[in-house]
C-alpha cells in the first residue's frame, strides 16, 4: 500500500521522521541507551571490524567517524565481498558488526561465517529480525525501520545510522570519554531529529527544482568531507541506481588528485557541506569547482548558505543540526534528488532495471 503516494521510495522517504521517532522510542529510556538482550560492554572491546554491502556499507563508513571520534574505538570497515576472500587476521579484542536490511545478503552472511570463532562476539544491525544474520550473530541489533519495500534503501539507511550512532555513544561512555551528562544533552538533540527531518521534508520543492535541472545531466560528482564523504557516495549511488545517470563521489581533498580533470558546465558538483568546522576546507574545494564553469548544487544550512551562497548553481538549505547527527539528516536531500531526477527522466523507481532487493547470491 503506497498511501496515496506515487512509489514506494517516496512514501518510505516521507515515512523517515516516524520510523525513526519509533526506532528512538524502542532504544532510548530517559536518559539511558538500553540495548537488546546483553547490551554490548564496549569497555572490554579493542577494535570494531563492520561488514556490509551497498548502501549498508555507506552506513558503516560514517559509522567509523564515529566510533574513532566520540569513542576514540579503531574502526576497520570492508565491503562483504572483499572481506570475505581476503581472510584477514582478526585480531584478539575484535567485535565484528554486519549490517544488513534484509539479513540475507550473501556476501555479508559469508562475511559473518568467517568471524565464527574468530572474533571475540558478532553483533549485527537489521531489519528483518528472524532474517539469516540476525539468526547467527550473537546479538542481533533490530533497526526497527519497518518494512523497506522500494529496492533502492532509504529509510533502513537512516534507521541503520540511528542505531550505529547509539552504539558509538555507548561507546563512548563506556570507554570514558563522555559524561552522562553530554550523553543526556546529545539524546536530547536526537530525540529532535524527527522534528528536523519534518522540516527538512518541507523544504522537498528546491530539492525537486535541483534534480529536475540534474536530471539533464550526464555524469554529476557528489563531494563531501569528513562524516559528509559516505553521505556523498550514498547519494551518487542512489542517484545511478534509480535515474541511471553516472555519478560518482569523491572526498572533496580528492578532487585535485584526478577527478576536478572532469569538471565543465555539463557536470553538475553536488557538495554536501553542513556549517560545521570542515566548511571552510570543503568551500575552497568548491571553489575550484566554479572557477573552472562547474556547475555547483551546494546542500548546506542557512549559515552555509549565506556564508558561501553567493553564485552557487542551486542551493538546498537544510535545518541547522548538531554536526554529530548531519548524516542522518543529509540523507534525505540524497534520497530527494535521486528520487525526484528519476521521476523526471520517467525510470521504473521501485523496480530499477538489474537489481534486486535481496541480493542472496553473490
Ligand atoms: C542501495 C541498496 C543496496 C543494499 C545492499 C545491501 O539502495 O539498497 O546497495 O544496501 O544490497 O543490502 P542489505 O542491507 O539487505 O544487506
Amino acid at each position: 500500500d503506497k498511501a496515496g503516494f506515487k512509489h514506494f521510495m517516496a512514501k518510505e522517504i516521507a515515512e523517515q521522521p516516524t520510523v525513526l521517532a519509533d526506532a528512538l522510542g524502542a532504544y532510548l529510556e530517559g536518559d539511558t541507551i538500553r540495548l537488546p538482550g546483553q547490551g554490548v560492554d564496549f569497555s572490554r572491546i579493542e577494535r570494531l571490524t563492520l561488514v556490509a554491502c551497498g548502501t549498508a556499507f555507506y552506513a558503516c563508513l560514517t559509522a567509523k567517524y564515529w566510533f574513532e571520534q566520540l569513542a576514540r574505538l579503531p574502526v576497520e570497515v570492508d565491503i562483504a565481498s572483499e572481506f570475505r576472500y581476503r581472510e584477514p587476521p582478526v585480531l584478539p579484542g575484535t567485535t565484528a558488526v554486519f549490517v544488513s536490511q534484509s539479513g540475507e545478503t550473501a556476501d555479508t552472511l559469508a562475511a559473518l561465517r568467517f568471524c565464527k570463532g574468530r572474533a571475540d562476539r558478532i553483533l549485527s544491525v537489521v531489519n528483518v529480525e528472524t532474517s539469516s544474520i540476525a539468526r547467527e550473530s550473537d546479538l542481533a541489533l533490530p533497526i526497527h525501520a519497518g518494512v523497506e519495500i522500494g529496492v533502492a534503501s532509504t529509510k533502513a539507511f537512516t534507521c541503520q545510522l540511528n542505531v550505529l550512532l547509539l552504539l558509538a555513544i555507548e561507546a563512548a561512555v563506556a570507554r570514558g570519554h563522555m559524561s552522562v551528562q553530554d550523553r543526556a544533552t546529545l539524546l536530547t538533540q536526537i530525540r529532535g531529529l524527527p522534528g528536523l527531518f519534518n522540516a527538512a521534508l518541507d523544504r522537498d520543492a528546491s530539492i525537486e527544482a535541483a534534480a529536475q535541472k540534474i536530471s539533464e545531466a550526464r555524469d554529476v560528482l557528489f563531494l563531501g568531507r569528513g562524516t559528509m564523504y559516505p553521505l556523498a557516495l550514498e547519494g551518487a549511488l542512489k542517484l545511478k541506481e534509480i535515474s541511471y545517470i553516472h555519478a560518482e563521489a569523491y572526498a572533496s581533498g580528492e578532487l585535485k588528485h584526478g577527478p576536478i580533470a572532469l569538471i565543465d558546465k555539463t557536470v553538475p558538483v553536488i557538495v554536501m557541506a553542513p556549517h560545521d568546522a570542515l566548511f571552510d576546507k570543503t568551500v575552497s574545494n568548491m571553489q575550484e569547482v566554479m572557477a573552472r564553469g562547474g556547475k555547483v548544487c551546494l546542500i548546506t544550512d542557512a549559515t552555509g548558505a549565506a556564508e558561501a551562497g553567493e553564485g552557487v548553481w542551486q542551493v538546498i538549505t537544510l535545518p541547522e543540526v548538531d554536526s554529530r547527527l548531519a548524516p542522518l539528516l543529509y540523507a534525505l536531500p540524497a534520497q530527494l534528488l535521486a528520487y525526484h531526477a528519476a521521476v523526471a527522466k520517467g525510470t521504473d523507481v521501485d523496480q530499477p532495471r538489474n537489481l534486486a532487493k535481496s541480493v542472496t547470491v553473490e
